[in-house]
């Protein structure tokens, strides 16, 4: 097993899962996660978080490997997912003389997955802005609440001038896949933390006050160049701007695939209007987490669905309740709604859409009635136009 060090004195002790099914129990990840963990060595040896339970085997052994021999003084666990958190029994038994180092939160909850006798001995609460020093390398401690759990806090290592994000800039896919980052990262960040934009806003505010070298999240890529690039992302999805604004995202839920078929003319409609890119998403068939991406990512958006029961075919109210959760705001908004005898799917749509913040539901709504007719097309190239203006 071959050591990787990120610095002089740092090593990476994470590991790349490749058999998992779903992430956090509901995402599809093609090309894997992994799950990162720090060692950092000097005058006090810290493990910057612990591993998800599948790689417990891989991640102790590069441990005891980097450690060679040495001992680890402290645990600094910056979420208790347990991605992150499986190992804090272990590695507590392991070591009786390391200490935790969390918050109040971290170790309000910390007993609800784990049972250290001796916790409240071995543990440092830190609170915002504390320092530990460990002999050439300073922690100081920021707290992130929601960025993705209440306990969640970063730590920027003062000599080297890295911050330890936690699962900000996190990214789906294992390491050695080549995959550029923005993708997956998008498809990460507004299924995982879109729904606390505010909270990301903040620790983002939190971060411009450091100098920063280096990125070290708790999943995908250590981020050592171009920085700004992601710091820029994650101001844009945060604040629930629209990252293109040059694109239309098409989201279609079709029963027998007559308004799929509508959704494909309503592409070509608006790359007939210059639309540089159009995305077509079928939510039956498709990833839902992409779809819940690729509505963020665009400022002009397409609903198309069947109605079903009365009300709307359940792929597209899935996603409509997915992005109610996440707070998604400021988008402007088409309807293509189907139904044989009775076409209510967008009414309902837009009962949905009502709930939501500044959502601009363009004008007209097309109503087709089981296969779209010349007069229906005629509509969604005004729909078109209209959402284009
Ligand atoms: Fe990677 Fe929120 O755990």
């Amino acid at each position: 097993m071959s050591e990787i060090r990120i610095s002089k004195d740092i090593y990476y002790i994470g590991a790349n899962d490749r058999d998992i099914d779903f992430f956090e129990g509901q995402y599809i990840v093609p090309n894997g996660i992994s799950y990162n963990s720090y060692l950092i060595k000097d005058e006090k040896n810290v493990v910057m978080d612990t591993i998800d339970k599948s790689k417990v085997e891989e991640w102790n052994e590069k441990l005891e490997k980097a450690l060679d021999g040495e001992t680890v003084d402290y645990l600094v666990v910056s979420h208790l997912e347990p991605d992150h958190a499986y190992n804090v029994e272990f590695l507590a038994k392991k070591f009786p003389n390391m200490k935790i180092i969390g918050n109040a939160k971290t170790f309000a909850f910390m007993p609800q997955f784990f049972n250290i006798e001796d916790l409240e001995a071995r543990k440092i609460v830190v609170k915002e802005g504390d320092t530990i020093n460990i002999g050439k390398h300073t922690l100081q401690f920021f707290m992130a609440p929601m960025v993705h759990w209440p306990e969640v806090m970063v730590t920027y290592e003062q000599s080297e001038k890295i911050l330890f994000s936690a699962d900000g800039f996190g990214k789906f896919g294992a390491l050695d896949v080549d995959e550029e980052w923005d993708c997956e990262a998008r498809r990460y960040y507004f299924n995982i933390v879109g729904k606390y934009g505010d909270q990301v806003q903040s620790l983002l505010k939190k971060a411009s006050t450091l100098d920063i070298k280096m990125i070290c999240p708790l999943h995908g890529p250590i981020l050592k160049e171009n920085l700004e690039h992601y710091i820029n992302l994650y101001d844009i999805w945060s604040s629930y701007k629209p990252e293109n604004t040059d694109g239309v995202f098409i989201a279609c839920a079709s029963i027998y695939g007559n308004t799929l078929e509508a959704a494909n003319k309503m592409a070509e409609i608006l790359k007939d209007e210059g639309v540089k890119k159009v995305t077509v998403t079928d939510l039956v068939r498709e990833d839902m987490a992409e779809a819940i991406e690729d509505a963020f990512r665009y400022d002009k958006i397409i609903l198309a669905s069947s109605t079903y029961n009365m009300g709307i075919f359940p792929p597209m109210h899935q996603l409509l309740m997915h992005l109610k959760g996440k707070n998604y705001q400021n988008r402007k908004i088409g309807i293509i709604e189907n139904g044989t005898w009775a076409p209510n799917s967008g009414k309902c749509i837009k009962e949905i859409l009502g709930e939501m913040k500044n959502i601009t539901v363009v004008d007209p709504t097309v109503t087709i009635r089981t296969k779209m007719t010349e007069e229906n097309i005629e509509n969604m190239r005004y729909l078109a136009q209209e959402i284009l203006k």
